[in-house]
Protein backbone atom coordinates (compact mmCIF):
# COMPACT_ATOMS: atom_id res chain seq x y z
CA UNK A 1 0.00 0.00 0.00
CA UNK A 2 1.46 3.66 -1.01
CA UNK A 3 2.25 5.33 2.31
CA UNK A 4 0.13 8.41 3.78
CA UNK A 5 1.40 12.06 2.26
CA UNK A 6 2.32 12.69 6.09
CA UNK A 7 4.14 9.66 6.41
CA UNK A 8 6.13 10.52 3.35
CA UNK A 9 6.92 14.64 5.00
CA UNK A 10 8.32 12.90 7.89
CA UNK A 11 10.75 11.24 5.74
CA UNK A 12 14.28 12.35 6.48
CA UNK A 13 17.03 12.84 3.76
CA UNK A 14 20.76 12.57 4.83
CA UNK A 15 24.31 10.91 3.86
CA UNK A 16 24.19 7.32 4.58
CA UNK A 17 27.41 6.11 7.19
CA UNK A 18 28.26 2.59 7.84
CA UNK A 19 28.21 -0.69 6.24
CA UNK A 20 24.93 -1.38 7.79
CA UNK A 21 23.35 1.62 5.85
CA UNK A 22 25.47 0.60 2.69
CA UNK A 23 23.97 -3.04 2.90
CA UNK A 24 20.59 -1.34 2.91
CA UNK A 25 21.14 0.15 -0.48
CA UNK A 26 22.59 -3.18 -1.82
CA UNK A 27 19.04 -4.68 -0.76
CA UNK A 28 16.79 -1.80 -1.89
CA UNK A 29 19.07 -1.74 -5.56
CA UNK A 30 17.93 -5.62 -5.94
CA UNK A 31 14.64 -5.05 -5.04
CA UNK A 32 14.12 -1.65 -7.00
CA UNK A 33 16.02 -3.10 -10.35
CA UNK A 34 15.85 -6.88 -9.64
CA UNK A 35 19.06 -7.90 -11.17
CA UNK A 36 21.26 -10.90 -11.43
CA UNK A 37 23.41 -10.93 -9.05
CA UNK A 38 26.47 -10.30 -11.68
CA UNK A 39 24.95 -6.74 -12.62
CA UNK A 40 24.88 -5.68 -8.97
CA UNK A 41 26.72 -2.51 -7.33
CA UNK A 42 28.54 -4.80 -4.83
CA UNK A 43 28.91 -3.37 -1.13
CA UNK A 44 32.57 -2.48 -1.74
CA UNK A 45 31.50 -0.10 -4.01
CA UNK A 46 29.42 1.68 -1.70
CA UNK A 47 32.40 1.59 0.62
CA UNK A 48 34.70 2.85 -1.80
CA UNK A 49 32.86 5.80 -3.18
CA UNK A 50 31.88 7.31 0.30
CA UNK A 51 36.11 7.63 0.92
CA UNK A 52 36.62 9.00 -2.49
CA UNK A 53 34.30 11.86 -2.37
CA UNK A 54 31.15 10.03 -4.23
CA UNK A 55 27.39 10.55 -2.72
CA UNK A 56 25.47 8.13 -0.72
CA UNK A 57 22.35 9.76 0.21
CA UNK A 58 19.40 8.08 1.68
CA UNK A 59 16.27 8.49 2.44
CA UNK A 60 14.89 7.36 6.00
CA UNK A 61 11.42 6.42 6.86
CA UNK A 62 12.75 6.34 10.86
CA UNK A 63 15.61 3.81 10.49
CA UNK A 64 14.43 1.88 7.37
CA UNK A 65 16.05 2.89 4.05
CA UNK A 66 13.21 3.51 1.38
CA UNK A 67 15.35 5.63 -1.23
CA UNK A 68 18.84 6.43 -2.05
CA UNK A 69 20.61 8.20 -4.98
CA UNK A 70 24.59 6.82 -5.46
CA UNK A 71 27.24 8.32 -7.02
CA UNK A 72 30.92 8.37 -7.94
CA UNK A 73 33.16 11.23 -8.60
CA UNK A 74 34.59 11.91 -12.44
CA UNK A 75 36.67 13.88 -14.04
CA UNK A 76 36.29 14.76 -18.19
CA UNK A 77 39.34 17.50 -19.83
CA UNK A 78 40.59 18.07 -16.37
CA UNK A 79 37.21 19.38 -15.25
CA UNK A 80 35.51 17.23 -11.73
CA UNK A 81 32.10 16.07 -11.82
CA UNK A 82 30.04 13.79 -9.92
CA UNK A 83 28.28 10.41 -12.15
CA UNK A 84 24.87 9.95 -10.34
CA UNK A 85 25.11 6.35 -11.00
CA UNK A 86 21.93 5.44 -9.31
CA UNK A 87 18.19 6.60 -8.03
CA UNK A 88 15.64 4.33 -6.11
CA UNK A 89 12.85 5.16 -4.29
CA UNK A 90 11.02 2.09 -2.89
CA UNK A 91 7.58 1.14 -4.94
CA UNK A 92 4.94 2.09 -2.44
CA UNK A 93 6.97 5.66 -1.77
CA UNK A 94 7.26 6.64 -4.95
CA UNK A 95 5.37 9.78 -6.65
CA UNK A 96 5.52 11.76 -3.14
CA UNK A 97 9.00 13.96 -4.18
CA UNK A 98 11.32 11.51 -2.83
CA UNK A 99 13.17 11.24 -5.99
CA UNK A 100 13.27 15.00 -6.41
CA UNK A 101 14.54 15.04 -2.44
CA UNK A 102 16.89 13.27 -3.11
CA UNK A 103 18.53 14.46 -6.48
CA UNK A 104 18.28 18.37 -4.68
CA UNK A 105 20.20 17.13 -1.58
CA UNK A 106 23.18 15.80 -3.71
CA UNK A 107 23.05 18.97 -5.80
CA UNK A 108 23.13 20.81 -2.04
CA UNK A 109 26.23 18.21 -1.15
CA UNK A 110 28.05 18.83 -4.61
CA UNK A 111 27.53 22.77 -4.19
CA UNK A 112 29.38 22.15 -0.78
CA UNK A 113 32.22 20.05 -2.34
CA UNK A 114 32.61 22.38 -5.61
CA UNK A 115 31.36 20.62 -8.29
CA UNK A 116 29.90 22.33 -11.00
CA UNK A 117 28.29 19.16 -12.66
CA UNK A 118 26.09 15.99 -11.78
CA UNK A 119 25.50 13.54 -14.74
CA UNK A 120 23.33 10.49 -14.95
CA UNK A 121 22.04 7.97 -17.89
CA UNK A 122 18.08 7.21 -18.63
CA UNK A 123 16.18 5.89 -20.45
CA UNK A 124 14.76 8.05 -23.36
CA UNK A 125 12.01 5.77 -22.95
CA UNK A 126 11.09 6.10 -19.69
CA UNK A 127 8.64 9.25 -19.95
CA UNK A 128 8.32 10.03 -15.50
CA UNK A 129 12.27 10.18 -15.57
CA UNK A 130 12.32 12.34 -18.57
CA UNK A 131 9.95 14.81 -16.53
CA UNK A 132 11.68 14.43 -13.56
CA UNK A 133 15.20 15.14 -14.53
CA UNK A 134 14.59 18.14 -17.39
CA UNK A 135 11.32 19.32 -16.40
CA UNK A 136 11.45 19.39 -12.49
CA UNK A 137 15.41 19.20 -11.75
CA UNK A 138 16.48 21.51 -15.04
CA UNK A 139 18.88 18.86 -16.39
CA UNK A 140 19.05 18.75 -20.03
CA UNK A 141 20.30 16.06 -22.88
CA UNK A 142 22.23 16.48 -25.40
CA UNK A 143 24.72 13.52 -25.88
CA UNK A 144 23.10 9.90 -26.48
CA UNK A 145 24.81 6.33 -26.01
CA UNK A 146 24.02 3.50 -27.62
CA UNK A 147 23.48 0.10 -25.83
CA UNK A 148 25.33 2.06 -22.89
CA UNK A 149 25.94 -1.01 -21.03
CA UNK A 150 25.25 -3.87 -22.93
CA UNK A 151 21.87 -6.27 -22.51
CA UNK A 152 20.62 -5.73 -18.98
CA UNK A 153 18.99 -8.63 -16.61
CA UNK A 154 16.51 -6.05 -15.35
CA UNK A 155 13.11 -6.68 -16.48
CA UNK A 156 13.02 -2.48 -16.19
CA UNK A 157 14.75 -2.77 -19.26
CA UNK A 158 12.70 -5.31 -20.71
CA UNK A 159 15.25 -7.05 -22.87
CA UNK A 160 16.19 -4.02 -25.31
CA UNK A 161 19.84 -2.53 -25.77
CA UNK A 162 20.24 -0.45 -23.00
CA UNK A 163 20.29 3.17 -24.88
CA UNK A 164 21.06 6.06 -22.89
CA UNK A 165 20.62 9.68 -22.78
CA UNK A 166 22.78 11.74 -20.75
CA UNK A 167 21.51 14.16 -18.02
CA UNK A 168 23.58 17.03 -17.50
CA UNK A 169 22.91 18.99 -14.22
CA UNK A 170 24.89 22.29 -14.40
CA UNK A 171 23.65 23.09 -10.88
CA UNK A 172 24.83 26.53 -10.96
CA UNK A 173 23.44 27.57 -14.30
CA UNK A 174 21.07 29.80 -14.76
CA UNK A 175 18.37 27.52 -16.04
CA UNK A 176 18.73 25.49 -12.68
CA UNK A 177 18.91 28.32 -10.51
CA UNK A 178 15.85 30.33 -12.13
CA UNK A 179 13.91 26.78 -11.93
CA UNK A 180 15.03 25.68 -8.00
CA UNK A 181 15.62 28.82 -6.57
CA UNK A 182 12.95 31.10 -8.45
CA UNK A 183 10.30 28.63 -9.65
CA UNK A 184 10.61 29.64 -13.09
CA UNK A 185 10.92 27.48 -15.98
CA UNK A 186 13.21 28.00 -18.45
CA UNK A 187 12.26 29.85 -21.82
CA UNK A 188 13.60 28.23 -25.20
CA UNK A 189 11.96 27.82 -28.94
CA UNK A 190 10.79 24.67 -29.44
CA UNK A 191 12.71 22.97 -32.62
CA UNK A 192 12.02 19.75 -32.68
CA UNK A 193 9.76 17.20 -30.66
CA UNK A 194 10.59 13.64 -30.16
CA UNK A 195 7.64 11.61 -28.88
CA UNK A 196 7.32 8.28 -26.56
CA UNK A 197 3.78 6.81 -26.74
CA UNK A 198 2.10 5.99 -23.00
CA UNK A 199 2.20 2.32 -24.13
CA UNK A 200 5.54 2.02 -23.86
CA UNK A 201 5.75 0.77 -20.26
CA UNK A 202 3.46 -2.24 -21.86
CA UNK A 203 4.95 -3.10 -24.89
CA UNK A 204 8.62 -3.38 -22.99
CA UNK A 205 7.10 -5.88 -20.23
CA UNK A 206 4.89 -8.12 -22.98
CA UNK A 207 6.98 -10.74 -25.23
CA UNK A 208 4.12 -9.85 -27.59
CA UNK A 209 4.16 -6.01 -28.37
CA UNK A 210 7.93 -5.85 -27.26
CA UNK A 211 8.87 -4.77 -31.07
CA UNK A 212 7.13 -2.00 -31.28
CA UNK A 213 9.12 -1.13 -28.31
CA UNK A 214 11.79 -1.73 -30.19
CA UNK A 215 10.88 0.30 -33.10
CA UNK A 216 9.97 3.50 -30.84
CA UNK A 217 13.90 2.92 -30.03
CA UNK A 218 14.90 2.90 -33.07
CA UNK A 219 13.31 5.52 -34.81
CA UNK A 220 14.12 7.73 -31.48
CA UNK A 221 17.69 7.58 -31.35
CA UNK A 222 17.72 8.54 -35.01
CA UNK A 223 15.61 11.28 -34.17
CA UNK A 224 17.51 12.24 -31.45
CA UNK A 225 21.07 11.37 -32.65
CA UNK A 226 20.29 13.76 -35.53
CA UNK A 227 18.83 16.15 -33.40
CA UNK A 228 21.94 16.57 -30.80
CA UNK A 229 24.27 16.65 -34.02
CA UNK A 230 22.28 19.60 -35.29
CA UNK A 231 23.54 21.66 -32.00
CA UNK A 232 20.02 20.85 -30.65
CA UNK A 233 19.43 19.49 -26.84
CA UNK A 234 16.80 18.34 -25.15
CA UNK A 235 15.62 21.40 -22.74
CA UNK A 236 12.12 20.03 -21.75
CA UNK A 237 9.19 17.55 -21.88
CA UNK A 238 5.65 17.80 -21.76
CA UNK A 239 3.13 14.96 -21.02
CA UNK A 240 -0.42 14.81 -22.10
CA UNK A 241 -3.71 13.77 -20.82
CA UNK A 242 -3.47 10.26 -22.00
CA UNK A 243 0.60 9.85 -20.41
CA UNK A 244 2.40 10.16 -23.91
CA UNK A 245 5.53 11.95 -23.12
CA UNK A 246 7.52 14.15 -25.85
CA UNK A 247 11.00 15.78 -25.53
CA UNK A 248 10.89 19.23 -26.73
CA UNK A 249 14.97 20.29 -27.94
CA UNK A 250 16.14 23.48 -28.56
CA UNK A 251 19.22 26.08 -28.44
CA UNK A 252 20.59 26.27 -24.84
CA UNK A 253 21.60 29.64 -24.49
CA UNK A 254 24.16 28.68 -21.97
CA UNK A 255 27.94 28.00 -22.72
CA UNK A 256 28.55 25.24 -19.49
CA UNK A 257 29.93 22.34 -21.23
CA UNK A 258 33.35 20.53 -20.22
CA UNK A 259 32.96 18.89 -24.13
CA UNK A 260 31.38 15.00 -24.42
CA UNK A 261 33.26 11.37 -24.76
CA UNK A 262 33.94 10.23 -28.03
CA UNK A 263 31.53 7.22 -27.51
CA UNK A 264 28.55 9.75 -27.78
CA UNK A 265 26.60 10.51 -30.37
CA UNK A 266 28.31 8.84 -33.13
CA UNK A 267 27.72 4.60 -33.12
CA UNK A 268 24.71 4.01 -33.82
CA UNK A 269 25.26 1.59 -36.48
C1 LIG B 1 12.86 7.24 -10.74
C2 LIG B 1 12.45 7.20 -9.26
C3 LIG B 1 13.71 7.20 -8.39
C4 LIG B 1 11.62 8.47 -8.98
O1 LIG B 1 11.30 8.50 -7.59
P1 LIG B 1 9.94 9.21 -7.06
O2 LIG B 1 10.08 9.38 -5.60
O3 LIG B 1 8.75 8.49 -7.58
O4 LIG B 1 10.07 10.63 -7.82
P2 LIG B 1 9.26 11.98 -7.54
O5 LIG B 1 7.99 11.67 -6.81
O6 LIG B 1 10.18 12.99 -6.96
O7 LIG B 1 8.97 12.47 -9.04
C5 LIG B 1 8.26 11.67 -9.95
C6 LIG B 1 7.61 12.56 -10.99
O8 LIG B 1 7.18 11.74 -12.09
C7 LIG B 1 5.77 11.91 -12.26
N1 LIG B 1 5.24 10.65 -12.80
C8 LIG B 1 4.87 9.55 -12.13
N2 LIG B 1 4.45 8.59 -12.99
C9 LIG B 1 4.61 9.10 -14.24
C10 LIG B 1 4.38 8.59 -15.55
N3 LIG B 1 3.94 7.35 -15.79
N4 LIG B 1 4.65 9.40 -16.60
C11 LIG B 1 5.11 10.63 -16.40
N5 LIG B 1 5.37 11.17 -15.19
C12 LIG B 1 5.10 10.41 -14.12
C13 LIG B 1 5.26 12.28 -10.89
O9 LIG B 1 4.02 12.93 -10.99
C14 LIG B 1 6.36 13.22 -10.44
O10 LIG B 1 6.28 14.48 -11.09
P3 LIG B 1 5.69 15.77 -10.33
O11 LIG B 1 6.64 16.07 -9.20
O12 LIG B 1 5.72 16.83 -11.39
O13 LIG B 1 4.32 15.41 -9.87
C15 LIG B 1 11.59 5.94 -8.96
O14 LIG B 1 10.49 5.93 -9.84
C16 LIG B 1 12.37 4.63 -9.11
O15 LIG B 1 13.00 4.17 -8.16
N6 LIG B 1 12.31 4.03 -10.32
C17 LIG B 1 13.02 2.77 -10.62
C18 LIG B 1 14.52 2.99 -10.77
C19 LIG B 1 14.86 4.07 -11.77
O16 LIG B 1 14.32 4.15 -12.87
N7 LIG B 1 15.81 4.96 -11.37
C20 LIG B 1 16.23 6.11 -12.15
C21 LIG B 1 17.21 5.78 -13.19
S1 LIG B 1 18.79 5.36 -12.50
Amino acid sequence: MSPTVPAVERITIRKCSGIEEFKACVDLQKEVWNFDDLDIVPLRMFVVSEKIGGQIIGAFDGSQLVGFAFSIPGSRNGHPYLHSHMLAVRDSFRNHGLGRRLKLAQREDAIAKGFELLEWTFDPLEIKNAHLNLVRLGALARRYSVNHYGFSSSPLQGGLPTDRLVAEWWIKSRRVINLLEKDTSPQFRVEKKVSVPAQIYAWKASDADRPKAAEVQKRNRQQLLDAFRSGLAALGYERDAQGNGSFLLGRWDENWSYASGPEENGNED
